[in-house]
């Protein structure tokens, strides 16, 4: 295994994942409460996506609290205390609202006055974004201490009558403290791409400057998210596929390598696809979408919580993380644990 990182040892140094933590709502939507809101069967659901249930936040619970939750439970991991926060970078789809950031509200939430505080949008890949991103700080020196967070709150944005869409996303975040231990490796090597000519497969049109909130706009439902499904999906199993083969390629291990392989938790049949022209076996795919649906940029960071915390992964096994979302944007990680 090659650390991509090492060619620039003597400017920058590595980066460990020294916590993680994640935070779901307490209500649990079922296939089966689904069936009663909209025409749709638990068995459609099921063999179509691998989906069974989705959290739903409280109507004053917001995404910035998910947020602050999940950085709670990752700083416990990392006996990191708010004063030593540097940087909070949120990624999020579902902004509290559209400045201040959600991140600045999370500062204010953990009372980490020290931190620089920023949001990041790369919808569902927006937790590899955000460690990349976080990973250049602690490279570079700049900062000893990142907080990142995946955090959504789709539930504000579905369109419940839409069976194409709502049986799909659910709320919830995901965290990760950043830090340099000298004696672990961390994160080796993320792979980001996007297309933006495909930006109307999957985009929510209104409330930005370019269809601001109007009656109109709300009475065409251009306020909720749309999106192509089966262009979506065929565009979501060849990116994932290349930059999951291009992040391994850099450090130069095979899938046999690979503990664990996150996949953005989308849908079972992508996450199939994947696995399966990847090369993986069952028990190397995590996988938990049955229990919360599509949480976009919250999703592989509640997986990786997971993965920890069930013990599948233990000190010095590779990860593979692997996303795809609007925009287009997609990425791939692999970290030594
Ligand atoms: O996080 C970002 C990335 N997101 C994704 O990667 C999602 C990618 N796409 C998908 O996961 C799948 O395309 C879906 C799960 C969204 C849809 O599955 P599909 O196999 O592509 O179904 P479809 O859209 O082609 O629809 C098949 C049929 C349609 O009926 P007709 O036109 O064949 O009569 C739909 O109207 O299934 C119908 N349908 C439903 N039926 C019952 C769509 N949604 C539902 C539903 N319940 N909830």
């Amino acid at each position: 295994m090659k650390n991509p990182r090492a060619a620039h040892d003597f400017l920058s140094r590595t980066c460990s994942i020294t916590g993680v933590g994640h935070h779901v709502p307490e209500k649990i939507l079922t296939n089966a409460d689904l069936e009663k809101m909209v025409e749709t069967t638990d068995e459609w659901i099921t063999t179509r996506t691998g989906i069974k249930e989705r959290r739903i936040a409280a109507a004053n619970e917001f995404t910035s609290d998910l947020a602050t939750h999940a950085a709670r439970n990752a700083m416990k991991m990392a006996r990191v205390t708010p004063e030593q926060i540097d940087l909070i970078i949120v990624a999020t789809l579902t902004p509290d609202m559209p400045f201040p950031s959600t991140a600045c509200l999370v500062q204010r939430k953990l009372g980490a006055g020290r931190a620089a505080a920023f949001d990041i949008e790369a919808a569902c890949s927006g937790f590899i974004f955000a460690l990349e991103i976080g990973m250049q700080f602690i490279a570079s020196r700049t900062y000893e201490t990142v907080l990142v967070i995946g955090a959504e709150k789709l539930s504000s944005i579905v369109n419940w009558k839409d069976r194409n869409t709502c049986v799909l996303f659910g709320d919830g975040a995901g965290a990760a403290i950043l830090q340099n231990r000298p004696q672990s490796h961390g994160l080796l090597t993320a792979v980001m791409g996007s297309d933006g000519n495909k930006a109307d497969l999957l985009s929510m049109p209104g409330g930005g400057s370019a269809c601001p909130a109007t009656p109109e706009s709300v009475a065409q439902g251009l306020h909720f998210l749309r999106m192509d499904g089966k262009e979506t999906f065929k565009n979501a199993v060849n990116a994932m596929v290349s930059a999951a083969n291009e992040a391994m390629r850099r450090c130069e291990v095979d899938i046999s390598k690979i503990k664990c392989v996150i996949p953005h938790q989308a849908n079972q049949r992508i996450i199939s696809a994947v696995g399966e022209r990847l090369g993986t076996t069952e028990e190397q795919l995590f996988v938990n979408l049955h229990k919360y649906g599509n949480t976009s940029a919250a999703s592989v960071a509640i997986a990786l919580d997971e993965a920890v915390a069930s013990g599948r992964i233990h000190r010095g096994d590779l990860i593979l993380l692997v996303v795809f979302g609007a925009g287009l944007t997609w990425g791939a990680a692999v970290i030594e644990w």
